[in-house]
Order: structure tokens, then sequence, then C-alpha cells
């Protein structure tokens, strides 16, 4: 018999230990913010009193995010996994959430396709170092006062306001962001959460068609993470950046699907994702 409920403290370890059968690299602190930002749309499911598995959700208005999904290996192929996305779907909807997003392996795109996901375009999990490049004047550290401005330009891009994770990612000192301006309108903004050693570059979001101001963004910040073990979710489609950073000694981990249930509200401004988990 499954049984789900909200993830609490007590199922840290439990998240950890599970997602680290799959190497995704999550520690409890990953948990612990999904927690905070979306305390009532993170799940633990269990069968008879044993955990088998999880899945977490972010809310943000308009659009929701699904991710970290799983479930032990000897409980699988009996309906388990789709009853956690189907109770995910029915928690978003119920804050009033219209687009659900997710970034699928791509040979789980029929499994999600069976819940009622849509396929939209294919991202590369590209892993690498920090270096020094040539990099184009004009593009400057953001400023604490331009935090408001950088939410407020995503959420033209993202369809609804991330301020729930940008703010806390902004505001952090240890973490980075750089924008870019055009006739005194922001054209394009790029963060990264530093931590030793370590950045997850993104996102990086510019206007339509400013695959230059993107490129410029990410030389910029990556100048700064020279020597960082960096990694970055990035659409198939942006062959340049692509290029780039495979010239520079960035190879590909993985490759995901972003998949939509209901409309499809995110417009071509994406350069490089948040998270897999947030979109
Ligand atoms: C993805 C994952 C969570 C699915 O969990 P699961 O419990 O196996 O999911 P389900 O049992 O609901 O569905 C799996 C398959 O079994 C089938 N199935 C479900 N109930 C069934 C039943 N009673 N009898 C026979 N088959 C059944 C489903 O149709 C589905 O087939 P499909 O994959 O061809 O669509 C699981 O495979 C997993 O943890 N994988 C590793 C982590 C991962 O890849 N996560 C997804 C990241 S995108």
């Amino acid at each position: 018999m499954y049984h789900i409920k909200t993830m609490s403290a007590e199922d840290l370890e439990f998240a950890v230990q599970i997602t680290d059968t799959m190497d995704w690299g999550m520690i409890n602190e990953d948990f612990e913010l999904i927690m905070q930002l979306e305390p009532e749309g993170c799940f633990t499911l269990s069968s008879d009193s044993e955990r088998i598995g999880i899945a977490t959700t972010i809310s943000f208005g308009k659009v929701g995010w699904f991710g970290n999904l799983i479930v032990n290996e000897t409980h699988r192929g009996k309906g388990a996994g789709s009853l956690l996305v189907k109770h995910a779907i029915q928690y978003l909807t119920s804050k009033n959430v219209k687009t659900i997003g997710l970034y699928a392996y791509t040979e789980k795109i029929p499994f999600y396709q069976r819940l009622g996901f849509k396929y939209d375009s294919d991202f590369i999990i590209m892993k690498g170092k920090g270096f020094s490049s040539s990099i184009q004047a004009g593009l400057r550290e953001a400023k604490e006062e331009e935090i408001k401005t950088i939410i407020k330009f995503d959420q033209s891009c993202f369809g609804a306001s991330r301020k729930k994770i940008l703010e806390p990612i902004l505001s952090d000192s240890n973490n980075l962001c750089y924008v870019s301006f055009e006739e005194g309108q922001l054209a394009g903004y790029v963060a990264a959460k530093v931590y030793e050693g370590i950045a997850d570059l993104g996102p990086l979001v510019c206007k339509p068609r400013r695959g230059r101001v993107a490129l410029a963004l990410l030389k910029i910040i990556l100048n700064r993470l020279d020597g960082f073990e960096i990694s970055l979710c990035i659409p198939k489609k942006e062959s340049e950046i692509l290029d780039f950073l495979s010239k520079s000694g960035f190879s590909e981990g993985f490759r995901v699907a972003r998949m939509f249930y209901g409309p499809d509200i995110i417009k071509y401004c994406m350069y490089i994702a948040e998270s897999l988990e947030r979109g």
C-alpha cells in the first residue's frame, strides 16, 4: 500500500541516500533549500512503512517545476513513480500553477508523455573548468539595487516571477551575477551559485536573438570562476555557445529533454537553466 507524505527533516538522510544511487550529487542543504522554498510541495513515498521514493516541486505563480523523481530500484515498474508525478501535478494545480516544466532523461520521455507532459526541446549538461578569455567591454557585475529589475526582466522570459529563488541567489555575496545593458535597458544577465571550488552556472537569460550578449556574459562569469569546477544546463540549439565551451575544454555530461504539462509559456530567451529541479 503506497502512502505519500510531505517531506520533512527526518527524510533528509533518505533523500540524499536514494539520490546517491543515481550520483546526482545532492546534499542535505539542497533538500533543505527546496523544502524551505516549497514546504508543502516536496514528497516522500512509502510502501507500508518503508520509504521508497521522493519527488520535489516548486511553484512560481502560473509556472511550476517538477524534479528529483526517484523510486527505489526494487519497487520500480509497479506504478509508484507515476503516483508521485500525479500527486505533484495535483499539488501544483491546487497552487494555481498552469504550466509545469521538468527536465527528463531522454529515455524517460515516454514515461512523462503517458502522464500528460509534452516534449519541448533538448538540453545538454556541460561540465568543465572556469577559464580566462577575452571579455567584451560594457558588461559589469550587478548591483544590489538592480535585483528587482533582474527579477522583472527574468519574469518576461520565464513567464512567472522566480523571485523566491532568484532573490536568495542574487543576494548571497558568495554568488556572482553580471548584467548587460542596451540603451539603458537590461538586455541579459547571468548568475552562478558558487561553493568551495565548484559552481553551478545559471540562469543566463537574454532578450531573444542575443546569442552574442549571452556568449559575452558567459565569458565574463567564466573569467571570474577561473579554475572552478563548473556545470551548466544549456539548450542544444545554442550551438555557438556549445562550440565555445567544447573548444575551451568543457565536455558533455548527459542530455535531458525539457517537457511541459499545460500551455508552453516560456519564451526563447533562456540561454542557461537555473537548475534541473527548478527550471
Ligand atoms: C523514473 C522512475 C521514478 C519511475 O518509477 P517507477 O515506479 O518505475 O514508475 P512506474 O512504475 O509508475 O512506471 C514505470 C513503467 O512501469 C509501467 N507500469 C506502471 N505500473 C505498472 C504495473 N502495475 N504493471 C506493469 N507495468 C506498470 C509504467 O507504464 C511505466 O512504463 P513506461 O516507463 O514505459 O512509461 C524510476 O524508474 C526511477 O527512479 N529511475 C531512476 C531515477 C530517474 O531516472 N528519475 C527520473 C529523472 S527524469
